[in-house]
């Protein structure tokens, strides 16, 4: 049975970059992000300038994803992720970061003010958490602060293990 990662957490929080650790450490397994699935880019957020995910257009896109292929594990990582809903789900892990680092790592990045601000707001009320105890049972949250994507993913696979 393929078993399902998701991780979480609001822009900046290392998402993508965990991802590609994790999947290094783990053997048959796949990345999946937000876009992966096209059917469930249902529009364009003008004022955030991104993609609008359908929710549940995208987890019935993952049904048939996992009937077609045979992957040991499944690694999607969105901000959307505590949302998704499958039967195989083994952990969802939520990545936190401080405000001073995620300033600094948004800023990195060359975001406006403005949309500095509005993650950071997400981060601070854990946006992405909130959403996760909503649908999910086995949440982990990780703080990323201090940590590098390498050694997240490590945290990561320590806690995929003990199951
Ligand atoms: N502990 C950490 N874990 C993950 N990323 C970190 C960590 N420390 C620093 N970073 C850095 O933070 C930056 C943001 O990471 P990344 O692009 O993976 O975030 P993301 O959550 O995927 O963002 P987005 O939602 O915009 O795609 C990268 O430059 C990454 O190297
Ligand atoms: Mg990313």
């Amino acid at each position: 049975m393929t078993k399902i990662i998701l991780i979480s957490g609001v822009p900046g929080t290392g998402k993508s970059s965990v991802s590609i650790n994790l999947k290094k450490k783990l053997k048959n397994s796949v990345v999946l992000t937000s876009e992966s699935f096209k059917k469930a880019i249902v529009g364009y957020d003008k004022k955030r300038k991104c993609k609008i995910i359908d929710v549940k257009i995208y987890s019935n896109e993952l049904k048939k994803f996992l009937k077609k292929y045979h992957w040991d594990y499944v690694i999607i990582e969105s901000l959307f992720a505590g949302e998704i809903k499958n039967k195989n789900i083994v952990s969802c892990f939520i990545l936190r970061c401080n405000e001073k680092e995620l300033f600094k790592r948004l800023k990195k990045r060359g975001y406006s003010k403005k949309k500095i601000n509005e993650n950071i707001e997400a981060e601070l009320c854990n946006y992405c958490g909130e959403e996760a105890f909503e649908n999910q049972k086995n949440i982990i949250e990780i703080n990323t602060t201090r940590l590098n994507p390498k050694k997240t993913a490590l945290k990561c696979l320590k806690y995929l293990q003990k199951k």
